[in-house]
């Protein structure tokens, strides 16, 4: 319903219930702001959009009054402008009206309606607030009260969008003023430094500390750009001086598909690493005799000589050895094309199968698992219709407010805005546990690490046995059922109880939830997935799923989040040791024919290759002779880390192309300075398989390359020419012979459409949500999944389960967040959460050393005493060499997937001396 109403004497048609500033902008009509934010409920607080309107009593403000059908509106009217002028006049006379010193200076809505309406700094002073400049210790946030206009976004932001509830309105009257929680510092009111408030504030009051100093400085160019750490997918501007050539601040931005203006502190203030003096600059070559320097134990080279040798080794191996004696890892932190390109290496140029990447240790059973009962392991529905159309979240093994921050901040929102309900099934009692607005709506599932398949499978025998289930979407879609029955019905909630340490009331509540809140949304992530029972896991969830008939609808699917930023396309794209691009397996004749083809090759292999933890093995027992490592980190990222450095040191040769000195570059032959995200184009896929552009904003240091151009400088001298002008050309390569991604071009992306895979053809629109009318393999396959114990228990030796994971401020092995000054202000060393109790009893106090040891090794963290964990349960992370969990755990593989069990291990704890 529209109606039709007049403004400034033009007639303009305005979707009714809609505002008259709505409606003036829709007409290109400018109505002065300042309180109003489009994200933003409207308060009509600050009074500066008042407009006339013919008949009323009184100027109106546009942002908060409804337009009505006959409406004539002045936006113009000189008691319109009279009333703004005041308004401004009022504003300056509590402000320090020092916008030369002001970072907010030319990026300031009161600075520009100050100037479009010609005020004067009012020779009345009004009660002129005094507080002192610089006011909170955020490593991130530059709070100066003085500028303050009350204006309220940053308490709506923070309530709205972030839903921390941090800032507010203290005192009335002439006292009034924004403070964060009960006036304290923001950390100690529980601020996260997401920055929301920061993007909201019109003023410079609030300020991104990072960027104090460019702030002021015009000569900046924003390259819009996708974020480089998790997969989000969120979007953002990166700032950057002309002067300098450097990043000097990310600006969020109202169009970012998946975001919006929101973004969490890792993409906000963790891009520091872009400028690190410990950036790699020039190639490197293993020499002993160099003992001092940047990197003792190398010397510098020139790309020609650092590739020849490169080359000349990994031919030498294939001759040698055979094509399996060479490995390659990829990488979900680089592009769609760079893992293209470097499967491609792997299996046109080395002959092998040999190439995998992290996904193999994050979402491989996901993958697996989907495929096999689905038809396509991935995401099934979109971020907003997961989170704005369930009417139930189920997370399990997700920590998402702080891995997934945008989406967490989302659920969080809806839970509040819309009541939707939540069941959280986590060993650990996660921010996500605390948040529902109704208790009587929300659960909390505390199962024993390792006994997913038992907790899930109670779930669904108590949904069977009350007739909860989706008969009708069973019949018409699925097959496999009366086996998959006949094992639930071998798990009634007491035996699922005995087994996962859940309460029998609460699956029985859990199913009832379920069944009388559809649709409902599954959320997981490597909880769920790094067990040897992982692939039976995601299956358990698929089935929970498909028995409720959520799947293929908006607000439903079965949604695993995606940990890297481009683990995704990664995937997508091909390095996998067992399919092509687009998933095509490798054994599959055809695919194998078509391949040969589209290269120009013959013989590629129609083996499996080996996974990543597979060729470390293999590296181990001498097969793998050749390594090349592309952005990954196996010395800090794999399971039972002296096993990994006792293979890499067996290797006769090991590349590391990567952007700083990790820890697996110390074992390099060679090591290749690539570019990173801000430093080069190309694409990412996120976690809701939407491919966006990255876009080249700052020059890569020293004579550092894209990874794409040092994969096609490599693979000519190896014999096979790659010579692409740019990854919009490689891309149109992806396009012919990768089905999901037939319609992706830069055209399209740079345009500004928005593609979700499958994208068939120049003209597909892509693919919101998955599995509509049918599953990708037609039925969706109903699976018989049994429990199985994980692979190690606790005993008396190692009597405490250790489950690992990440935390808000570090991202994977650290490599970027360790170089990030903001981020580390936040998380500086290495912790373990330990219950207190169990703290008590080995006389650990809080903060203090610990020792943590597996059979296979150990390492020092500091002691968080918190019951976010239970009672014989601790947790680590793998975000500092020496704090790293993987010194202790095991590579206990799933045998589908060959993921590794990271989420058990059997430990011992001590206080040690640090
Ligand atoms: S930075 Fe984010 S978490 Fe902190 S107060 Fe602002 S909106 Fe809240
Ligand atoms: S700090 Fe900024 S956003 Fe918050 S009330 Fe003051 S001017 Fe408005
Ligand atoms: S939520 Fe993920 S994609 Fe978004 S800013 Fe944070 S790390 Fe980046
Ligand atoms: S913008 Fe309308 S009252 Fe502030």
């Amino acid at each position: 319903m529209s109606v039709t109403l007049t403004i400034n004497d033009t007639a303009v048609s305005a979707p009714d219930g809609g505002t008259i500033l709505e409606a003036a902008k829709a007409a290109g009509i400018t109505i002065p702001t300042l309180c109003h934010h489009p994200d933003l409920t409207d308060v009509g607080a600050c009074r500066l959009c008042v407009v006339s309107v013919e008949g009323a009593r009184g100027l109106q403000t546009a942002c908060t009054t409804p337009v009505r059908d006959g409406m004539v509106v002045d936006t113009e009217s000189a008691d319109a402008r009279a009333a703004r002028t005041f308004v401004l006049e009022m504003l300056l006379t509590d402000h320090p009206n020092d916008c030369m010193a002001c970072e907010g200076n030319g990026d300031c809505e009161l600075q520009r309606w100050v100037y479009e309406y010609g005020v004067e700094v009012p020779e009345h002073s009004g009660r002129r607030h005094s507080y002192q400049p610089d006011s909170d210790p955020s490593p991130v946030i530059l709070v100066d009260m003085n500028k303050c206009i009350l204006c309220g976004r940053c308490v709506r932001a923070s309530y709205e969008v972030q839903v921390c509830d941090i800032w507010n309105f203290s005192q009335r009257g002439f006292t009034t003023a924004v403070v964060a929680g009960m006036g304290q510092a923001l950390r100690d009111a529980g601020c996260v430094s997401c920055g929301a408030c920061v993007a909201y504030c019109p003023v410079g009051a609030l300020f991104d500390r990072p960027s104090v100093g460019w702030g002021r400085a015009t000569s900046q160019t924003k390259v819009r750009t996708t974020c480089n750490y998790c997969g989000v997918g969120c979007q953002f501007d990166l700032n950057v001086s002309d002067h300098t050539g450097r990043v000097t601040r990310v600006t969020a931005t109202p169009d970012a598909p998946a975001n919006g203006m929101a973004l969490c502190v890792k993409g906000r203030y963790g891009y520091d690493f872009i400028h690190s003096d410990e950036r790699l600059t020039e190639p490197l070559i293993r020499d002993p005799s160099v003992l001092d320097g940047r990197f003792p134990g190398f010397r510098e080279a020139s790309w020609d000589e650092a590739l020849n040798l490169v080359a000349e080794k990994l031919v030498h191996s294939r001759e040698t050895y055979g094509p399996d004696s060479v490995g390659y890892f990829a990488s979900a932190k680089c592009t769609n094309e760079e893992n293209y390109l470097m499967q491609k290496l792997a299996r046109a140029v080395s002959k092998t199968n040999n190439v995998d990447h992290c996904a193999r240790l994050c979402h491989s059973s996901t993958v697996a698992g989907l495929a096999t009962v689905l038809g396509s392991g991935a995401m099934t529905n979109s971020i907003d219709d997961t989170t704005e159309e369930a009417k139930l979240y189920f997370v399990t093994g997700s920590n998402t407010t702080e891995q997934h921050p945008v989406i967490g901040r989302k659920m969080l929102k809806m839970i509040r805005e819309k009541g939707t309900k939540l069941i959280v099934a986590d060993p650990r009692r996660i921010e996500l546990c605390d948040a529902a607005a109704d208790p009587a709506g929300s659960l909390h599932l505390q199962q024993r690490p390792g006994t997913d398949v038992a907790l899930f499978n109670g779930i669904m025998y108590e949904i069977l046995a009350n007739g909860w289930e989706d008969r009708a979407y069973i019949e018409a879609r699925t097959e496999g059922f009366d086996g998959f029955r006949e094992m639930v019905m071998q798990f009634p909630p007491e035996r699922a109880a005995e087994i996962s340490g859940v309460p029998a009331e609460d699956i029985r509540e859990a199913a009832r939830l379920l069944a009388e809140n559809k649709p409902a949304a599954v959320f997981w992530a490597m909880g769920i997935t790094q067990h040897t029972t992982g692939t039976m896991n995601v299956m358990t969830l698929a089935n929970l799923q498909m028995l409720l008939g959520n799947i293929g609808v908006p607000g439903g699917g079965v949604n695993p989040l995606r940990g890297q930023n481009n683990v995704q396309g990664a995937c997508d794209l091909g390095t996998l040791s067992n399919v092509y691009p687009g998933y095509q397996r490798v054994t599959d004749p055809d695919h194998k024919a078509k391949f040969e083809r589209a290269w120009g090759v013959q013989g590629l292999s129609d083996q499996v290759g080996l996974t990543i933890v597979e060729m470390i093995n293999a590296a181990h027992t001498g097969d793998l002779k050749a390594l090349y490592v592309m952005a990954e980190n196996p010395m800090t990222s794999d399971p039972d880390l002296n096993h990994v450095r006792e293979a890499l040191e067996r290797l006769d040769f090991l590349v590391v192309q990567d952007i700083f000195m990790t820890e697996t570059a110390h074992y390099a032959d060679v090591v290749l300075p690539g570019a990173c995200f801000a430093e080069k184009d190309g694409t990412f896929t996120s976690t809701e398989r939407r491919v966006q552009r990255i876009r080249k904003a700052v020059d890569a240091p020293g004579v550092a390359r894209p990874d794409w151009r040092i994969l096609c400088d490599l693979a000519m001298r190896m014999g096979y020419p790659m010579a692409y002008a740019s990854p919009a050309e490689i891309q149109d390569e992806i396009a012919a012979v990768t089905p999901i991604y037939g319609g992706v071009t830069y055209r399209r992306l740079d345009a500004g459409e928005q593609l979700q895979w499958p994208v068939r053809d120049a003209t597909h629109p892509g693919t919101p949500i998955l599995h509509v009318g049918t599953f990708t393999r037609g039925r969706g396959l109903f699976t018989a999944n049994d429990h199985i114990e994980p692979h190690e228990c606790p005993t008396t030796d190692y009597p405490f389960t250790m489950t690992t994971g990440r935390v808000l401020y570090h991202w994977h092995g650290g490599s970027q967040t360790r170089r990030s000054e903001a981020l580390m202000a936040h998380y500086p060393e290495p912790r373990i959460e330990i219950h207190p109790d169990d703290a008590s009893r080995l006389g650990i106090a809080e903060g203090e050393w610990v020792k943590v040891t597996s059979r296979r090794g150990d390492f020092v963290a500091r002691a968080w005493l918190t019951d976010r964990v239970a009672l014989g349960l601790i947790f680590g992370t793998f975000h500092f060499p020496k704090g790293n969990v993987n010194w202790a755990t095991g590579a206990f593989l799933d045998p589908k997937a060959k993921i590794p069990e990271y989420k058990v291990s059997a430990v011992k704890v001590e206080r040690v001396h640090h």
